[in-house]
């Protein structure tokens, strides 16, 4: 979910993530290292080595970007399709020789007793409890044996978790879009069971590579804003998590806007909750009620007191079904009132879809932020768990947790009890970028690096307070301000992790002075311009500050777990068209593209990046890509557009970048996941027609795929691509 146009509606349900909620004063990075980077210093490794590895050549062990220990090779890759032009159709484009068809969509039902989706808005809203949900983002293929376990190299039958971020109201959900004034109950009720995650079997039909959804299957299961979970790791029973419906802080109700995903080597599914702010509102007068500490620490969760969410689910009635969406002071004590509602969203939350009757737990010890994802290192014996994560707001952070216990593959089937072993007692991390090309990952832990009851940011007294306030703990240690961290993702066997930093239209000139939350480009956000565009409808606009996007990447420096690394720039996102300084990748039109999201390594190691974009959307929908990277360091020194060093990696070239696929009108490509054999992708088409409306509909997606001439309300959809003679996606 995204709102980065200018001159985009802000109008219905949605929450603007580009609302800046970090005031801190620690430093950005040209600050803290006081220097830029010498204009034309060589780096180690080179363009050659790129090509080497695009030939398959196994890797020197220096990979160019500092002390490098690593010596996996990397598998000879080769794109095996033609690119995708750019366009502004209403379906999906494949390549030429590939099939795309439609696994679910908004409202269709996931058991037997329930009728079609009307495409009126008619369904009953307890029936959303068996539907399935909006806004589908991201997802992963559990492969499932025929005893109902799970089984990872299957590709035939499994089990697809997708998250369904949000209510692109007023499509498809109410018969005559949101109701004004006051919410009606039976909207929100509806719009309360269409959050959360769907789990659904699905199995390839007796030939071929498609996939259709099982309906009926007993591990058919939807979880919502409603659902009971519990709360696992450090602040499981801490005061801050105390409400209403639970007096101890160990459970509480329903996982909201949940947006990318990980996964677990124990056969889980962890779903990330980014933008809460979207149903959580504060009375006005509140902050009298509180400390002052506690206050600032709203605030800088994004929730001043006074503030009315887009969604209102509170106006919907004085129970507590509603009236648990203001995070509000209204009686004496946390345990009477819902004074802690915000505190118990933004988690890491832990699935069990082979377990449908399990309770979901949310994950503390992974900090709480507005969670992108959680993306995994791959799992080595005798070694810690480690995850990646990205809170999505601008000038927000990168973290890394890394477990307490070492990888035993015998817990490959431990389900949720795995779950807490590795992902209830770890320690998390924020990084800081250096302009060096070097990076840090600062421990948050309680008592060290200042975090502790006499900062003076928050009075941490508990390990629970650090990982609730992890932002003010990030804040503390003096964090990189990063252009908007959505996904990440680990190569398979190199180890080395890539990040979407979206884009950030408030980065200014590195001469300007910076008010309020601006800032000036730094060394890993470098890029600062202003481009002027015509829209469709002949009108222009201008994007500034870093409006494309860029994918930052780094490898640690030694093992997986360790405290430094090296970063470059994989990619600068850009048009064709735009300024060498602007286009520093070498972007052409296979393969140009503008804000860069949704982020996965299969596990061939074949990079898909997809896009969520606002700024290049007068020349095309939204889009996925298919990419062969090199490594950290293997590009040079380049001066961005605005005067500021980078180090970018090697430029892009048709046969490392291409484009793959072409989204329906005003959607987002977000999610992916793949089958163990490579012959079956998913993707997911997110609020297809956002900017029109019931009266101007700008899309009709899905119908429109197979009926240009289809008038039906568009929606959320997960798309199944194959080959049509059955060969790997994506490569030769
Ligand atoms: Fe839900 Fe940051 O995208
Ligand atoms: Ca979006
Ligand atoms: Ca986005
Ligand atoms: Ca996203």
């Amino acid at each position: 979910m995204d709102l980065p146009h200018t001159n985009a509606r802000h109008d219905d349900l949605s929450y603007d993530e580009e609302a800046v909620v970090n005031p801190s004063a620690n430093a950005h990075l040209g600050e803290l290292i006081g220097t830029r980077m010498p204009r034309r210093t060589a780096l180690k490794g080179g363009v050659g080595l790129a090509a080497s590895m695009l030939l398959g050549t196994t890797l020197p062990a220096c990979g160019g970007g500092g002390d490098d220990s690593s010596t996996a090779a990397v598998t000879a890759l080769s794109l095996g399709f033609a690119a995708v032009a750019k366009n502004r159709n209403d379906i999906v484009t494949v390549p030429t020789g590939y099939q795309v068809a439609v696994l679910h969509a908004l409202g269709d039902p996931l058991h037997w007793g329930d009728a079609t989706w009307a495409g009126d808005g008619t369904e009953a809203p307890e029936s959303y409890q068996r539907r399935i949900g909006d806004g589908h983002d991201g997802m992963h293929f559990f492969g499932l044996s025929d005893a109902g376990a799970w089984k990872a190299d299957r590709s035939d039958r499994g089990l697809l978790c997708v998250n369904h971020e949000y209510v692109v109201a007023p499509y498809g959900l109410h018969p005559a879009g949101v109701t004004a004034g006051n919410r009606v109950a039976s909207e929100v009720d509806k719009e309360i069971l269409a959050h959360g995650v769907s789990v659904c079997e699905i199995a390839r039909g007796a030939s071929g590579t498609g996939m259709s959804l099982t309906r009926g299957s007993r591990f058919g299961r939807r979880i919502t804003s409603d659902t009971p979970m519990a709360f696992g790791g450090p602040a499981r029973g801490h005061a801050v998590l105390v409400t209403k419906g639970s007096a101890d802080g160990t459970t509480t109700r329903g996982t909201n806007n949940n947006c990318a995903n990980g996964f677990t080597p124990w056969g889980t599914y962890l779903t990330c909750e980014e933008n809460y702010l979207n149903v959580i509102s504060r009375a006005a007068g509140d902050d009298a009620k509180r400390s002052a500490t506690e206050a600032a620490a709203l605030r800088r969760y994004g929730l001043p007191q006074g503030r009315v969410s887009p969604y209102k689910w509170e106006t919907a009635g004085s129970s507590d079904s509603y009236a648990r969406w203001s995070s509000s002071v209204t009686a004496d004590s946390a345990s009477a009132d819902w004074r802690h509602t915000i505190n118990t969203f933004g988690w890491v939350v832990e699935i069990d879809p082979f377990a449908p009757d399990s309770t979901p737990v949310k994950r503390t010890a992974m900090g709480r932020f507005n969670h992108e994802g959680a993306w995994p290192a791959p799992a080595v014996a005798g070694q810690p768990i480690v995850y990646y994560m990205g809170d999505d707001a601008r000038n927000e952070y990168v973290y890394k947790y890394v477990s307490r216990a070492v990888w035993d593959p015998a817990d490959s089937t431990g389900g949720l009890k795995a779950g807490a072993k590795y992902l209830d007692e770890g320690t998390l991390y924020v990084a800081r970028f250096a302009a060096d090309g070097t990076g840090q990952w600062i421990e948050l832990t309680l008592g060290k690096n200042g975090l502790d009851a006499s900062n003076t940011l928050y009075p941490f007294a508990h390990a629970g307070d650090v990982l609730t306030f992890a932002r003010l703990a990030a804040d503390s240690v003096g964090a990189t301000k990063m252009d908007r961290p959505e996904w990440g993702t680990v190569h398979p066997t190199s180890g080395e992790v890539y990040m979407t930093l979206t884009n950030n239209s408030n980065r200014v000139a590195p001469t300007a002075t910076p008010t309020g939350s601006q800032l000036r480009p730094d060394a890993a956000n470098p890029r600062f311009y202003a481009d002027t565009y015509t829209n469709a409808d002949g009108s222009t606009r201008t994007n500034q500050g870093n409006p494309n996007g860029h994918i930052v990447r780094w490898k640690e420096t030694g093992s997986q777990t360790a405290t430094a690394f090296t970063w470059d720039i994989y990619l600068f996102g850009a048009q064709a068209d735009a300024a060498n300084d602007v286009n520093l990748s070498g972007l052409t039109a296979d393969n140009d593209f503008s804000s860069p999201d949704g982020l996965a390594f299969d596990p061939r190691g074949l990079l898909w990046i997809q896009t969520d974009d606002g700024a290049y959307t007068d020349v095309t929908n939204c889009m996925l890509l298919a990419a062969v990277p090199g490594r950290v360091g293997d590009g040079e020194t380049v001066v961005a557009a605005g005067g500021t060093s980078t180090r970018r990696g090697a430029k892009a070239t048709a046969a490392s970048l291409r484009r793959f696929l072409v989204g329906p009108r005003d959607c987002e490509i977000t999610g992916l996941a793949i089958t163990p054999d490579g012959k079956t992708l998913f993707v997911n088409v997110q609020h297809p027609g956002e900017d029109g409306s019931l009266t101007k509909a700008t899309s009709a997606w899905p119908a429109s795929q197979t009926n240009a001439a289809a008038s039906s309300r568009p929606r959320s959809a997960t798309v199944v691509i194959t080959r049509a003679d059955g060969g790997p996606v994506g490569l030769s």
